[in-house]
């Protein structure tokens, strides 16, 4: 059997579907950079049929990764096909992933369409499909729950079409490893010429069962894996890479294959990842989580500090961990500074946003003294990374919290262009700071969320602050860095107002 375990990335598509982690073109392109360093073989862009910007996202991703495929999903109409073959047209190497569900549940009552037309719609897709690219997949949404001889036939009629890669998917996180790793199994038995195409598993993590389903896949025959940075994903999420990629490098004896995955690049991906969508991962959360390798009870330090190997079984700096090297300090020129970007691949696109984010940096460089790679991906984060795009920029601010005193806040920030003051009191700093603002933006978003992490450690360390906003059923993710989580906390309340207000724009473009 095949030694080689294709991992394909859906953090920009299926991650996407989280509720709040919308993303901006700019900030999917900086995933995608990411990912392609990490080495995924396919990444999942989008789903091209949705938006324009999506469309527009996957083309500019496609237009700019080299060594990953890029892929847009397509429902299996034409329509849909025509969009995602023209997003990923531009791509080194392209795919179309074109889906429809195949299971009693889903026919009758979603599709309203009998088992014949769910075949004949795939079939068509998957020859359109193949119009445009030679890498074409094929995904029987909610496989889990379909019956096998409807699967069987299905899979035989889409390989006859042109279909190159096979995905079986758990779209609601129903299975369980041993049946789940039987269906794989039967699958490749019983579909004639299975073993001219691969077969690829998409499992959900609705029981927490994600990677274990996916890993029994892979045991009975599954050479693609589809999973998401920190396991993101719709509702419980989806199978996390890191967790899947570690399990069969650590494990080579049981899975007999590997990726091509650089592993030092899980922690850096899995940051940039919590970064941008305002997921925080969990400190317990295997090998990407701040605990994953920290030893707390006496016997467990005395054995690793005498042999490593006593407790762990694979090693943080060979996921990227303690890659937070010192980069930059005060003294640092410009020169340096746009080196260092580039090496962790964040390009800026003008002159203009590289010397307003060297202010932002020298500025940062007079309050901490150690500036490590998570601090420069924060700071381009922090002001929306395309400058000049956001509506809303803070440009200062005071507050005054005193013990038995009610806490005041007093901003001054730009509403395009134009300087708008703010104040306001409120229970606490932040409280008082978001009453102010609103008292002036008036966007009567609800807070859904608020919540601060330090991006590296020590008192110097900056916060990072996510702020969760829902208006009008749209729901966006904002965030701010700074030393001070006050002021950080007041960036993230306008990067989300600025995220709403782009929202908007795309909705209802102005003429
Ligand atoms: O969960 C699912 O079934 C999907 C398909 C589109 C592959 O995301
Ligand atoms: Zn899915």
């Amino acid at each position: 059997m095949n030694d080689r375990l294709f991992i394909f990335d859906t953090t920009l598509r299926d991650g996407e579907q989280s509720p709040g982690a919308s993303m901006t073109k700019e900030e999917k392109l900086r995933i995608a950079r990411q990912l392609e360093r990490l080495g995924v073989d396919v990444i999942e862009a989008g789903f091209a049929a949705a938006s324009p910007g999506d469309a527009d996202a996957i083309r500019t991703i496609a237009e700019t990764i080299q060594n990953s495929t890029v892929c847009s999903l397509a429902r299996a109409n034409e329509r849909d096909i025509h969009a995602a073959g023209g997003a990923i047209k531009p791509a080194r190497s392209g795919r179309i992933h074109t889906f429809i569900a195949t299971s009693p549940i889903h026919m009758e009552k979603k599709l309203r369409m009998q088992p014949d037309q769910v075949v004949e719609a795939a079939v068509k897709a998957v020859r359109l499909a193949r119009e445009y690219s030679d890498d074409v997949e094929f995904s029987a949404e909610d496989a889990v729950r379909s019956d096998m001889d409807f699967l069987v036939r299905i899979f035989t009629e889409v390989i006859k079409a042109g279909a190159t890669t096979l995905n079986v998917p758990d779209t609601v996180g129903y299975s369980i490893p041993a049946l789940w790793g039987e269906r794989m199994k039967q699958l490749i038995e019983r579909v004639p010429d299975s073993n001219k195409v691969i077969w690829s598993t998409h499992c959900h993590n609705d029981l927490g069962m994600a990677v274990a389903n996916s890993l029994a896949a892979v045991m009975n025959g599954a050479r693609q894996v589809e999973c998401t940075i920190n396991g993101l994903g719709e509702r419980a999420g989806n199978a996390s890479l890191e967790e899947i990629v570690m399990a069969v490098r650590t494990r080579k004896d049981v899975f007999h294959c590997d990726t091509r995955i650089d592993a030092t690049q899980i922690v850096p991906a899995s940051k940039l990842v919590s970064t941008i969508t305002g997921y925080p991962v969990q400190p317990n959360k295997a090998i990407v989580g701040a605990n994953a390798f920290a030893h707390e009870s006496g016997i467990h330090q005395d054995g690793v500090l005498k042999h490593r190997e006593t407790y762990e079984i694979m090693r943080a700096e060979d996921v990227g961990w303690h890659a937070n090297r010192l980069t930059l300090g005060k003294l640092s020129g410009r020169n340096a500074f746009r080196t260092k970007l580039s090496e962790l691949g964040i390009v800026l696109d003008s002159e203009e946003a590289l010397n307003a984010a060297f202010a932002r940096f020298k500025d940062l460089a007079d309050k901490k003294r150690e500036i490590f790679d998570e601090d420069l991906q924060a700071l381009v984060s922090d002001e929306g990374y395309a400058a000049g795009q956001e509506r809303y920029k803070l440009v200062s601010m005071k507050v005054c919290s005193e013990t038995g005193e009610i806490p005041h806040a007093q901003l001054v920030f730009t509403d395009d262009g134009a300087e708008k003051q703010a104040a306001g009191d409120g229970s606490g700093p932040v409280d008082a700071t978001f009453k102010a603002l609103e008292s002036v933006v008036n966007s009567g978003a609800e807070l859904l969320l608020y919540s601060v992490n330090n991006i590296t450690s020590g008192t110097d360390a900056q916060g990072e602050v996510t702020v969760r906003l829902a208006q009008d059923g749209r729901v966006v993710n904002g965030q701010g860095a700074d030393t001070d989580i006050v002021v950080a906390s007041a960036k993230a309340y306008l990067h989300a107002l600025n995220k709403l207000h782009s929202k908007r724009e795309r909705a209802h473009p102005q003429v």
